[in-house]
């Protein structure tokens, strides 16, 4: 059965729409380990939208699964790293404008930053991944590299409108899945993964962990962190 990394951004965000202390993260990770997350998932942003430095801090004291932490390969980020040692990193681009992160990382144009901060995370013990669209030459050069990991971005399948989009978009997750588990990289995948896109899922053996925020959180205001993450681990069982 592959993994569920729970995202908890969008319980900070809640908080952060009122500048108050609640709802806690940790609180939610707590929940989420308790109904059977494998990793939790936390993007520290260079504009602190809602993940804080001191959440990070807490949950590597808390987290008893895995922490993962989604940043952009800038130095202040690579410093907080180096210094709460997450146990896997997930190098991701970011903009201010976007709502959400909004594409994979480009390797093909900025391959020798990342080749870098590859090396400065792996040498310090840390686990990284790279969060690329599903597309052959970026995993090459994910490869090439030397990363361990690669989430594939799922969000064009996720966001697609017809079912032949939806197709399209899934058979070049399917062929990257494929090619990514050839180079002997792990396969995690993620971002706009609900209760039902996960279900396309199914069969598709070469996917190491699924890497899910937006519909867990937004369930878990209705159901409770723990039955919303039951939910999706049940779902996954029966990929
Ligand atoms: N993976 C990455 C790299 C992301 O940036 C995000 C969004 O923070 C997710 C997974 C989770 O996406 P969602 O919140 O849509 O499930």
């Amino acid at each position: 059965m592959a993994q569920l990394a729970v995202n908890v951004d969008h319980v900070a965000t809640l908080r952060q729409a009122r500048g108050v202390t609640y709802p806690e993260p940790v609180a939610a990770a707590v929940a989420a380990e308790t109904a059977g997350a494998d990793g939790i998932v936390v993007h520290l942003r260079g504009d602190r939208r809602h993940i804080q430095e001191r959440d990070v801090r807490l949950l590597r004291k808390i987290v008893q699964s895995r922490l993962i932490l989604e940043m952009a390969a800038t130095n202040e980020m690579l410093g907080i790293a180096l210094d709460i040692k997450p146990d896997c990193v997930t190098l991701v681009p970011e903009t201010r404008e976007e709502l959400s992160t909004e594409g994979g990382l480009d390797l093909v144009s900025h391959q020798n930053h990342i080749l870098e901060a590859v090396s400065t995370l792996k040498n310090a013990g840390i686990d990284v991944c790279i969060f690329i669209d599903p597309d052959l030459d970026q995993i090459k050069i994910a490869h090439k590299i030397d990363a361990d990991m690669i989430e594939i971005h799922t969000g064009a399948f996720c966001d697609a409108k017809s079912s032949k989009q939806k197709q399209k978009e899934f058979s070049k997750i399917v062929d990257a899945a494929k090619i990514g588990t050839r180079l002997n990289l792990e396969v995690n995948v993620g971002h706009g993964i609900c209760y039902n896109s996960i279900k396309a899922f199914k069969g598709l053996s070469e996917i190491n962990e699924f890497s899910i925020g937006h519909s867990i959180v937004g369930r878990a205001i209705l159901t409770g962190m723990e039955q919303a993450v039951r939910d999706m681990k049940q779902l996954i069982s029966s990929l």
